[in-house]
């Protein structure tokens, strides 16, 4: 049962956003009550495609800061606010564009692909973006049209994506601190207890983690994995926030955390009060200046190309 609370604060939400003529996107490790306010839910791809779509003016980004940049160099007529403006990535604050240029001088012939947890200023020093859905495909189209690939910033995802194409690739020292919360002795008592289980995980997990899963899939394919196959349990090798979506979406099948540690602070720094503040006060808005925004565009452009 929702608290009453909770249902005040959502149909003020609701009357606020079309008056507005808003839009609320929820990244899938969003609390529960900011999942069910949001219009769309997704990885940070589909947010992205769907903000760059949309007819609305204004756009509440539920997610961290990186995303409501990527929407704000797709769609620089529209309005991005996030309801909290501390919201990092922490991953993508562990590197900066001056550690990209030095990178290039390093290798000066080497293609730089940027994963889209990175500031716009360092897409902005980059060839190409992907996202976890899609950097195999996106190195694996490059393999061989270049000899060397910069990766940048997860070394982890960096590590899947390498031994999935055969392409050694260049990488740098970032990781998800969630992530890294999950073990693979995590991985192997959770499998005793649920034997039947499929083991879906992240590819910002440890490479101990990623040897034992089932599948490696991004948030969005998790979600779309689930659906499909015919196995009732799963153990969720990612952020936990993931796992109400899961649960809500497939009544019939059970889903486990395959650690409950892996919680993302800044995920769950937005709720329901900080939406409606948004919306009130149309703040903070996120918007990438002209010059970065022309050369960040780039990147992402050219990863949408080949998908
Ligand atoms: P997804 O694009 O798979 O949702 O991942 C985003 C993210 O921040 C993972 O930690
Ligand atoms: Fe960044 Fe990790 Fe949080 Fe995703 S889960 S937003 S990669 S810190």
């Amino acid at each position: 049962m929702k608290k009453t609370i909770d249902r005040e604060l959502e149909n003020k939400i609701n009357k606020l956003k079309k008056e507005r003529q808003a839009v609320i996107l929820a990244h899938n490790y969003q609390l529960p009550e900011v999942q069910d306010i949001a219009d769309y839910r997704g990885d940070s791809l589909e947010l992205s495609r769907i903000a760059a779509k949309t007819a609305a003016k204004i756009v509440v980004f539920c997610g961290v800061h990186f995303m409501a940049e990527t929407a704000s160099i797709l769609c620089p007529d529209k309005m991005i606010i996030v309801p909290d403006i501390h919201a990092g990535c922490p991953m993508a604050n562990m590197i900066t564009a001056s550690d990209v240029k030095k990178l290039k001088e390093k290798h000066p012939d080497a293609l730089v692909v940027s994963y889209v947890n990175t500031s716009a200023e360092v897409k902005a020093e980059s060839d190409i973006c992907c996202t976890s859905t899609n950097a195999v495909k996106v190195v694996n189209f490059l393999k061989d049209k270049y000899k060397e690939i910069i990766f940048i910033p997860d070394k982890y995802l960096a590590d899947f994506v390498a031994k999935k194409t055969g392409k050694k690739l260049i990488f740098w020292n970032s990781y998800c601190p969630t992530h890294i919360k999950i073990t693979a002795k995590d991985i192997i008592n959770k499998k005793m207890f649920h034997p039947e289980a499929k083991v879906i995980v992240h590819p910002e997990c440890l490479p101990d983690v990623v040897a034992l899963a089932d599948e490696v899939l991004s948030t969005g394919m998790m979600c779309k994995y689930v659906k499909e196959v015919k196995a009732k349990e799963f153990i969720i090798g990612t952020e936990v926030g993931l796992i109400y979506r899961l649960k809500k979406d497939n009544p019939g099948k059970e889903f486990y955390p395959a650690s409950e540690a892996a919680v993302c602070p800044n995920m769950k720094r937005i709720n329901l009060e900080k939406v409606l503040w948004s919306l009130e006060e149309l703040k903070e808005e996120v918007r990438v200046p002209a010059q970065i925004r022309e050369k960040a565009i780039r990147p992402i452009e050219e990863m949408l190309k080949i998908l």
